[in-house]
């Protein structure tokens, strides 16, 4: 069993990887109707590994005996119009739950979890990427996304990412 307030941020952050999931597919629909495949497949693998963190949550939280309370899904509240927004929205909301990570380590720190630290130290460097990658895709699109040769470009790029199963296994 996991001390109460850790066991209650672990559950707590099954939801918000599936409120990123859920904000990222919106994202990916967004692209799709304005005609970019790119940069709706980017966002649509996004949606899926943001599903496997929020798993990876769940069965560690069973792993260690901690039942799992499944809480509504909030409806993704950005208002998109502009192709830049959803790159903005994404950058700061990753900041947002690599702050979330961190609140979680300390929690576990402070109760002298080692387990779950250890647990978490994939999600901190799993942060740290997703950050990189929020911020490479807003700025390439800032530098170049006026030129319509070069945009087309950069969404062909996008469209060849492919997903892949987390390198973390509970
Ligand atoms: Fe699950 Fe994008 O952090």
């Amino acid at each position: 069993m996991l001390e109460k307030e850790v066991a209650i941020l672990l559950n707590e952050q099954i939801n918000k990887e599936l409120y990123s999931a859920y904000l990222y597919l919106d994202f990916s629909n967004f692209y799709k109707e304005e005609g970019l495949d790119g940069y709706a497949n980017w966002y649509y693998i996004q949606a899926q590994e943001e599903r496997d963190h929020a798993m990876l949550f769940l069965h560690y939280m069973q792993n260690n005996g901690e039942k799992v309370t499944l809480e509504a899904i909030e409806k993704p509240n950005i208002e998109l119009k502009d192709l830049v927004d959803p790159l903005k929205a994404g950058l700061e909301h990753e900041q947002y739950v690599t702050s979330l990570i961190n609140n979680l380590y300390t929690a576990a720190a402070k109760a002298n979890d080692y387990r779950t630290m250890q647990f978490l130290d994939w999600f901190v460097k799993e942060q740290g990427e997703e950050e990189e990658n929020a911020d490479t895709n807003l700025k390439r699109y800032e530098r170049f996304g006026a030129d319509l040769k070069a945009l087309y470009d950069l969404d062909k790029e996008l469209e060849a990412r492919v997903y892949s199963a987390p390198s973390l296994v509970l």
